[in-house]
């Protein structure tokens, strides 16, 4: 189907010799690989949410994780900064991340887009686009789909020079064309189903030879796959019967935003999703995210998503496996892949019993595999099947390989929890407190002159400013003669102001900021004055935390300080106001230490900073220190406590906006243990209320290559950089659990196992970190045993079973096998 053009094309080139090539097409069960219908574990990992050294390890843990495949957005904003200006370069080389997933023998799926939204800047789209003269963005407009054409055609023409898609002997088996615009649609009226309509045949016109996905698109047309976003999508059927059903996006956890808490989905939940999907006829399946990462630089979108951008996914931000999520759907994958001939060829029987329990067969003349599934959330079932009884918990889904004995159940985790702990930077010599220097901000010519370099008689949207800096000046002066009906003893400003920062000053004076949370669009900020008789300098400056990202018309949301902006006297019962917003406002761009490039190295302005009298809780502060890099190979983290809100370098690289002073949300966290059952949605589970949103921030090693490394703060509040360390991050301890016969594997992640705390075969209680003994036990000394086994190795592997243990004589008990263990 998809791809006739690509198939013939592929066998002339077989034919002639030229290269190896793989032909991808679908048909109405599945994705077909060379003809074999295919069972397809995807994740997401973006390129640029990592350094390019973190590639091939990221990659090589998603392919042990038992992926076939990694996904990645073409993120447009980042890649044609200015107007046909393009950058591939670093962690832009997209070109590069694809051939890195191909040496590692895995497929590709390039969601090109161009609109992404991904909690990414503006979704993704360059700010330019929005300030192009008649320009409409994500509808049946020329000059945008002009320009969407341009972009598409452009990473198409990269992408096949290099012969990276499927059909040309590449690893690219899928590709997608915009975003979840079935989601936001009805908003654009008919021009919204001409420019579905358009995107389908443009991007049909780009015979890339492997599939076009349409992700949320109910009216996908032909032959467009339309498939499924969310954290369940087993009840999903794709518009077209010949398409096969796919999921582009299962939610390992969620996104973070300033003021938000910490997301969890547990590893059980996440592996009964995607049982359930293939229980119900799914057949390719892509984790977003597989690997979230950072949000370096102003990649952030928003407004207000933090610079971490772990997601609880199965690789944690810095790269280390977050357990036991990745090793229970590993196990997961393994199971799944195992069946892919009854999934994809078997006749399918559904049964359903009754009380949310169903059992699905799939069978084939040769053989069958059953999933028995639970979706009841606190009755645990028993189905009697072919003579057996077979245990299926709340909430879970069992798969039996053969019909008849249970391989692997979501519910039961027999994978290791790690701990992951920080550790001081212990590189040598490295003093315990890091040496400062200092310079402020220079303000004297916008907080206290007003100049700026444009004017305007209005106030302006701070995209005009193309979003080359967080930064907006507005300024503006106003003459108040003695006779002015306003002067009154009770003056104020007020100003309406966007979910962004403002930071007011009057007559050279600061007044107060305001800032709104996430989701919320707007405020109004108002504080008393006092006004000088004659000249009074208005200086506002407007600070993004990032560009909306999603919704209907998103682009169009008003960013910065659209008004109005009002004196206001008040006398008894009366308010005179004065209106500001149509005088003539001076505009200045950024900062002027960003302008010297402070932040870089070899800045020409390096030599004045200062020592002494080292500001603390200083607006608009610039401090800068040195450091070593941390000894060993763990990740390195950034302890950013103490400090407000700004913009931190490393050896001038950005490792992200910093804001450890917004604090998360009290209410929300329970002290109750999380219960995987239930549907999940993203406010359940949550950790870290009342706590900063976020004081670790990722720099990857390769940004501090240098024995002596430089960090720079930009401080915007006012803040205290005596507490800010450079540490790595490790799992520190690890906890075993293994049911009756299964493997318990431990390890520690390429580190020695140093200690046992704990170990018992039977029917332990508590969680890693407080395990107890419980009142069956196998009667030989399982701590010895453990210890024999895996002291001082990187990983051990032991069986849970009563021949290793000894007997425990409580046969109706179903027991495990727990190990505490030390890294
Ligand atoms: C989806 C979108 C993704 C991402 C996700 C939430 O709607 O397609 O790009 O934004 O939501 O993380």
């Amino acid at each position: 189907m998809g791809s006739s053009l690509g198939f013939a094309l592929c066998l002339l080139i077989v034919f002639i010799g030229v290269a190896s090539c793989t032909e991808v097409s679908h048909d109405g069960r599945a994705i077909t690989i060379d003809g074999q219908r295919k069972i397809l574990i995807s994740g997401s990992i973006h390129y640029p949410r990592s350094s390019t050294e973190m590639w091939p390890d990221l990659i090589k843990k998603a392919k042990e994780g038992g992926l076939d495949a990694v996904e990645t957005y073409v993120f447009w904003n980042a890649h044609e900064p200015l107007r046909r200006q393009y950058d591939f370069t670093g962690n832009l080389d997209l070109i590069r991340f694809i051939k890195t997933i191909q040496a590692e023998g895995l497929y590709a799926v390039l969601r090109i887009g161009p609109y992404v939204c991904a909690e990414w800047n503006y979704g993704g789209f360059p700010v330019w686009l929005h300030n192009m003269p008649g320009i409409e963005l994500r509808t049946a407009n020329t000059v945008f789909m002009n320009e969407m054409q341009n972009f598409t055609t452009l990473i198409v023409d990269m992408v096949k020079k290099e012969k990276l898609f499927a059909s040309q002997g590449g690893p690219i088996i899928l590709s997608q064309i915009e975003n979840e615009y079935g989601n936001v649609m009805s908003s654009y009226g008919a021009a919204g189903k001409a420019y579905v309509d358009w995107c389908a045949n443009m991007a049909n016109s780009l015979d890339i030879g492997v599939p076009w996905l349409m992700c949320q698109q109910a009216d996908a047309p032909e032959p467009m796959i339309n498939t499924c976003n969310g954290w369940y999508c087993d009840s999903f059927t794709p518009n077209n019967p010949n398409s096969p059903k796919m999921w582009t996006e299962n939610w390992t956890g969620w996104f973070k935003n300033w003021g938000g808490k910490d997301p969890h989905r547990t590893a059980e939940d996440l592996a009964f999703s995607v049982a359930r999907f293939f229980q119900f006829g799914g057949t390719f399946q892509n984790y977003y995210m597989y690997h979230g990462g950072t949000n370096f630089g102003r990649t952030a979108g928003g407004p207000y998503i933090s610079t971490s951008y772990d997601y609880d996914a199965p690789i944690d931000e810095f790269g280390n496996l977050n357990q036991p999520k990745w090793g229970h759907l590993k196990q997961l994958h393994h199971v799944l892949k195992s069946m892919e001939m009854t999934l994809t060829h078997g006749n399918v029987s559904n049964m359903d019993i009754g009380n949310g329990v169903s059992a699905t067969i799939y069978a084939t003349n040769e053989t069958a595999s059953c999933f028995f599934g639970n979706i009841n959330t606190t009755s645990d079932a028993t189905i009697h099947f072919q003579g057996t009884e077979y245990n299926v918990p709340a909430w879970s889904v069992s798969i039996l390989p053969d019909c008849k004995n249970e391989v692997y159940n979501t519910a039961k985790v027999n994978t290791q929890t790690s701990v992951m702990v920080k550790k001081r930077n212990e590189a040598e010599s490295e003093p315990s407190v890091l040496k400062w220097v200092w310079r402020p901000e220079t303000t004297d010519d916008t907080i206290q002159l007003g100049k700026g370099s444009l004017t305007a008689s209005q106030l302006v949207d701070q995209k005009v400013s193309n979003d080359v800096s967080d930064y907006l000046w507005y300024m503006t002066s106003v003459n108040i003669k003695d006779d002015d009906p306003i002067w009154s003893d009770d003056m104020s400003i007020r100003v309406n102001g966007t979910g962004q920062i403002l930071h007011a000053y009057v007559n050279g004076e600061y007044i107060g900021s305001e800032w709104a949370t996430y989701g919320v669009y707007n405020y109004v900020f108002e504080k008393k004055v006092k006004l000088n008789r004659g000249k009074n300098q208005i200086t506002l400056l407007s600070a993004t935390v990032g560009l909306q990202n999603y919704g209907a018309n998103f682009d169009l949301t008003a960013t910065g300080i659209p008004g109005p902006v009002v004196l206001i006297g008040r006398k008894d019962d009366e308010s005179i106001i004065k209106d500001l917003s149509s005088h003539k406002w001076s505009y200045k761009v950024g900062l002027h230490g960003l302008d010297n490039v402070l932040y870089s190295t070899d800045s020409r302005y390096a030599s004045k900073w200062q020592a002494d009298n080292l500001p603390i809780n200083r607006m608009m502060t610039w401090y800068k220190t040195t450091f070593k890099a941390p000894l060993g190979t763990d990740p390195v983290v950034l302890n950013l406590q103490g400090m407000g809100k700004g913009l931190a370098w490393v050896n001038g690289q950005s490792i992200g906006r910093y804001w450890p002073s917004f604090i998360a949300e009290e209410d929300g966290c329970s002290n109750e243990a999380c219960d995987y059952r239930g549907a999940y949605q993203n406010n359940k589970c949550v950790s870290n209320c009342g706590q900063p949103t976020q004081i670790w921030y990722h720099v990857p090693r390769s940004f501090i290559p240098e024995d002596v490394n430089t960090l720079v703060l930009f401080e915007e509040f006012g803040g205290n950089p005596s507490l800010v360390n450079f540490q790595t991050v490790a799992a520190g301890t690890v906890c075993g659990n293994a049911y009756e016969s299964n493997n318990m594997e431990l390890s520690c992640q390429g580190r020695p196992i140093s200690a046992i705390r704990f170990a018992s075969f039977g029917d332990p209680k508590g969680t890693c970190g407080s395990f107890e003994k419980g009142s069956c036990e196998g009667r030989n000394n399982a701590m010895s045993i453990v210890q024999n086994a895996c002291l001082g190795k990187e990983s051990c592997s032991i069986q849970a079973s009563e021949d290793v243990f000894g007997s425990t004589n409580c046969s109706d008990i179903s027991k495990r096998l727990v190990v505490e263990a030390v890294c």
